[in-house]
């Protein structure tokens, strides 16, 4: 397999010393491109783009084209293709997000739910094989998969924006049903990324976007232990290297010190704490990765500027420490003010490594 020219994001995960604070950006390659826009437009749709090996090769890479200071690339995909291959029927309509064409409520179907055969999502893993042939070395591949909390949402609701209601009232009223649905999704996202470590994912990602939904306890039940099934199930090395794997709750720093212990190597914050008191929190134990307001780059250059180096200062000297957005990077920014902040994490980090 081809030596990796830039491995500073996998070093900073494992908490060792790199020169510069890595950088990338969750969702980089997405709308706020027009080449991105213009891919989308020949491939038909979203889920166009993901079927191709070709075209999720070429927009993965396209960030990576525009920004050098990019450390590492992330597989062109969504987490909502484990619901689509256990049969949900997955779409997604013009401007109102992803919909399911079948939704879990009734305690039949849920009984139903069964791992599903990797081979119907092969073309992820031929995407990820695909990926790594094309940036030959040049930064890592990011694989990742929605955790199993976030994924029941969009199955038992078969849509965003509804509050998670349907699905916290089951957690309550018949937890066997979600329980019975977090861990058959659990053991599937487990194959999943290990059938994409296998195809060269060189670190993994769990994104948990919507556990800050939950109650304290509720969140310890019905995600974070299945997180930590999950990291407990991941293939740990490939290619006689660590794969390093992040957790990443939004709207989760509350449960911080409990995400440090379930095995991960780093967590993600989003943008509601500050990132050196996250670090005293945490110990030694995780890397950090985030974790600037995406909203700020709606702003200007030198607003831009002043953040990172606040997120930089606050972070302080040493390693283990990924810049990153808090949540996905909004398809309203303007391609130079995300030039702005890499330019600035890369120009402004170094005198903390020194
Ligand atoms: O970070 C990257 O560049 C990799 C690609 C990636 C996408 N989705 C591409 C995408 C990743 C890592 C995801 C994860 C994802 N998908 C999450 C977890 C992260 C998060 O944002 O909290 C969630 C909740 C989803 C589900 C999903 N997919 C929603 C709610 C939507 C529609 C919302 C929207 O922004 O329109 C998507 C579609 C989607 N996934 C797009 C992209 C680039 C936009 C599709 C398009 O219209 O081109």
């Amino acid at each position: 397999m081809n030596q990796l020219k830039n491995d500073t994001f996998l070093r900073a995960l494992m908490r060792q010393p790199t020169e510069y604070t890595p950088v990338w950006m969750m969702r980089q390659a997405g709308r706020y491109l027009p080449e991105y826009r213009e891919s989308r437009k020949t491939a038909g749709s979203f889920m166009d783009l993901c079927k191709s090996a070709q075209f999720a090769t070429d927009v993965t890479l396209q960030p990576l084209d525009r920004y050098p200071e990019i450390d590492a690339a992330i597989l062109f995909s969504d987490i909502l293709t484990i619901p689509d291959a256990m049969g949900l029927g997955l779409s997604f309509e013009a401007g109102e997000g992803p919909r399911f064409a079948k939704t879990l409520q009734e305690e039949a179907d849920i009984k139903q739910l069964t791992v599903p055969d990797m081979a119907s999502l092969q073309y992820v893993f031929n995407a990820v094989s695909s990926i790594r042939k094309a940036l030959n070395g040049r930064v890592p591949l990011i694989g990742f998969s929605g955790s199993p909390w976030t994924l029941a949402t969009y199955m038992v609701e078969g849509k965003g924006g509804t509050d998670f209601l349907t699905t916290k009232k089951m957690a309550y009223a018949r937890p066997d049903l979600l329980h019975h649905i977090l861990e058959t999704t659990a053991q599937t996202v487990i194959q999943y990324l290990n059938a994409q470590i296998a195809a060269g994912a060189q670190a993994v990602m769990i994104f948990d976007s919507w556990g800050g939904a939950l109650s304290h306890n509720a969140y310890t039940e019905f995600s974070l232990n299945y997180m930590q099934k999950i990291v407990a199930g991941l293939t740990k090395t490939s290619e006689g290297r660590i794969v390093p794997s992040i957790v990443f709750t939004k709207g989760g720093a509350l449960w911080l010190e409990a995400q440090a212990e379930i095995g991960a190597d780093a967590l993600g914050l989003d943008w509601t704490v500050d990132i050196g008191s996250a670090r005293k929190r945490v110990g030694n134990k995780v890397a950090l990765q985030g974790n600037m307001d995406p909203a700020i780059l709606l702003s200007t250059p030198e607003a831009i500027e002043k953040e990172v180096a606040h997120i930089l200062a606050s972070y302080g000297n040493g390693n283990g420490h990924v810049f990153n957005l808090g949540h996905g990077i909004t398809q309203w920014t303007p391609p130079e003010n995300a030039a702005a902040m890499l330019e600035a994490v890369r120009n402004l980090s170094k005198p903390y490594h020194v």
